[in-house]
């Protein structure tokens, strides 16, 4: 008796919703299909946010975390051919303090925009056939010996990051140019055999100086540092102060002058200042 009792209000349940059964049909197709068209959207929200993080970071690490070196290898390929690059032009002495100081500087402005920098130094000094670096400096023969050195790291590397780098290095000790020891140790810094810089300095030293100083004295230029934009006076650093910087003094303000005079589409660093 009581195994009928449950059977038969069941199946007067199911015989109450038969009708419903038949309208149940579309509903499956129907109500599902909200859901799926919600996934869907989601799924394309979430992959297209992955996507523009992933942009993101990977920008920021090619600005941020990658060094000089390889920052400057991509921008110049990036940049390459979109535009006539800026002449930048640093009139020194070897070793002048303010040529050190304006140089350090500069280390900082190319950081941003040596993509669109092509950067050079010139020497203030007068040439003289009968001395044995075929100059006269103001700071001593110490200091010609240091130019012919610095103009040949440049006529060897033409790339800024090892000449410029070298230069930087010897910087750091500027009384001590042209020591040998401090030569060799920052001739290896930037991957150059000191015997390489050596050879050139007595071969092609005196050539290459009598051809680079005459630059300065074309140019009306007799103070170290003097800094030339796209070959028009910019700033001066002398006696340990700035002067005739109509465009200002800082690093920014250096960066934007380069950016400014630069006609090719600006790189990143120039949308920042
Ligand atoms: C040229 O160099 C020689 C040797 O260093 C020096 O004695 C002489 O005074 C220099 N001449 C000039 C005009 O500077």
């Amino acid at each position: 008796m009581p195994t009928t009792k449950p059977t038969k209000p069941m199946v007067q349940k199911y015989k109450t919703y038969g009708t419903y059964t038949s309208y149940s049909l579309p509903l499956p197709t129907t109500t599902p299909r909200v859901p799926s068209l919600l996934t869907n959207h989601f799924w394309v929200l979430v992959t297209f946010v992955t996507a523009c993080m992933v942009y993101w970071s990977a920008t920021r690490v090619v600005d941020t975390v990658l060094p000089f070196s390889v920052w400057g290898f991509l921008g110049e390929v990036k940049e390459e051919g979109l535009g006539k690059k800026v002449n930048v032009e640093l009139f020194v002495m070897a070793k002048c303090p303010d040529a050190v100081f304006c140089e350090g500087v500069f280390a900082n402005v190319l950081l941003e925009v040596s993509s669109i920098t092509h950067f050079t130094t010139h020497y203030l000094a007068s040439r003289n056939t009968t001395s044995s670096t075929g100059l006269t400096c103001k700071h001593g023969p110490s200091e010609c010996q240091g130019t012919l050195q610095q103009l040949c790291i440049r006529h060897l590397h033409p790339d800024p990051k090892i000449w410029f780098n070298y230069i930087l290095c010897t910087n750091r000790d500027y009384r001590a140019i042209p020591d040998r020891e401090r030569a060799e140790v920052c001739a290896r810094a930037v991957g150059v055999e000191y015997e390489e810089l050596e050879g050139c300095v007595e071969s092609k030293g005196r050539e290459l100086a009598w051809k680079d100083v005459k630059v300065a004295k074309e140019r009306g230029v007799s103070r170290s540092c003097t800094v030339h934009v796209n070959g028009k006076h910019r700033c001066t650093h002398d006696g340990g102060e700035w002067y005739d910087c109509p465009g200002g003094h800082a690093v920014e303000d250096f960066v934007k002058s380069v950016c400014e005079a630069y006609e090719g589409e600006k790189p990143r660093a120039c949308r920042e200042v």
